[in-house]
């Protein structure tokens, strides 16, 4: 069990190792429109724990491009531990 922590509301969510973040984030207001890594409606800072997440999937490297702050929401897993977003 890990948690997400959105440091903007400072509302602070467990969840299950290795589950989508796409849900928590988008109870928590984070806005979401293709589900699919290609629209960066989803985008999020990630403040701590960029490494409690899975790896960078080929549609956010694409969005995003080279840099270790930002994620697409509904890209993310959560491999465990916590980390901290804002949005
Ligand atoms: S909702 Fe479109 S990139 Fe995440």
């Amino acid at each position: 069990m890990g948690k997400i922590i959105f440091d903007n509301t400072k509302e602070e969510v467990e969840l299950d190792d290795g589950c989508p973040i796409a849900q928590v984030c988008e109870d928590a207001g984070v806005p979401f429109a293709c589900t699919e890594g290609v629209c960066g409606t989803c985008v999020i800072e990630v403040v701590d724990g960029m490494e409690n997440l899975s790896e960078f999937t080929q549609e956010e490297m694409d969005f995003l491009g080279e840099q270790d702050r930002e994620r697409l929401a509904c890209q993310c897993k959560l491999k465990g531990g916590c980390v901290k977003i804002t949005f």
